[in-house]
């Protein structure tokens, strides 16, 4: 069974999903550690709730972004895990960081990549009167939010939304594809070479598998 590592920095609805697809044996694997940047993510009462070990590793204690990672890194490391997802794990990664955790890092953006890499996606969408918006599940590489792509959700952008409307009907997405993408990960099926992810060998289009 596959050991994962899930890093959180907020409310953790994704960890949340991950956890119930682990307990109901939808994913093949166990969360060995739930680790937050932030000691008031709400993702912790989660992982404590569901009896998940826990640890909380303030960037503010480290004199740069290379010094945290290193720590952030070691932390992860003691429990040796196959895979490291990011949900809603709000920091930006050292090139360090990603190239050790290459083929086995993934993270979930709130938006349908390439388009509005970064934040505030939701009310891009919106000021730019896109009629779809969406989520996109990818293997994290040195550029921001630029890993390839495993899978994508569509949702419909209705004229009377606002940024939270619109979040709260991407967030069900959300909670949909990140566990069945941990799921193939845990069930060996999904690899990432360079710059391309593969499904049961197939090259991933570049908006995923469709
Ligand atoms: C999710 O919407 C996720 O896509 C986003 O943070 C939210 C976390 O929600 N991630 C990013 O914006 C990463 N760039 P959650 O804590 O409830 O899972």
């Amino acid at each position: 069974m596959k050991s994962i590592v899930v890093l959180i920095s907020g409310s953790g609805s994704n960890l949340q999903a991950i956890i119930d697809a682990c307990s109901s044996g939808f994913i093949p694997g166990r969360i060995s550690a739930v680790i937050a940047n932030k000691a008031n993510a709400y993702g912790l009462v989660r992982a404590n709730e569901a009896g998940l070990s826990t640890q909380v590793l303030s960037h503010k204690t480290y004199k740069d972004r290379e010094q945290y990672d290193i720590a952030l890194a070691d932390a992860i490391d003691q429990h040796q895990p196959d895979l490291v997802v990011l949900a809603g794990f709000m920091r930006i990664l050292t090139p360090a960081f990603v190239q050790r955790y290459h083929g086995r890092l993934l993270n979930i953006h709130p938006s349908l990549l390439p388009k509005y890499q970064g934040l505030h996606t939701h009310q891009r969408a919106i000021d730019n009167n896109d009629s779809e918006h969406g989520c996109s599940v990818h293997f994290v590489t040195d550029e921001l939010d630029g890993g390839p792509v495993v899978l994508q959700a569509k949702v419909p952008v209705f004229s009377d939304d606002d940024a939270e409307s619109l979040a709260e009907r991407v967030h069900e997405q959300e909670h949909r594809i990140y566990p069945l993408v941990v799921r193939w990960f845990c069930q060996n099926r999904l690899q990432q070479h360079a710059d391309q992810a593969r499904l049961d060998g197939q090259v991933l289009a570049a908006n995923g598998y469709a």
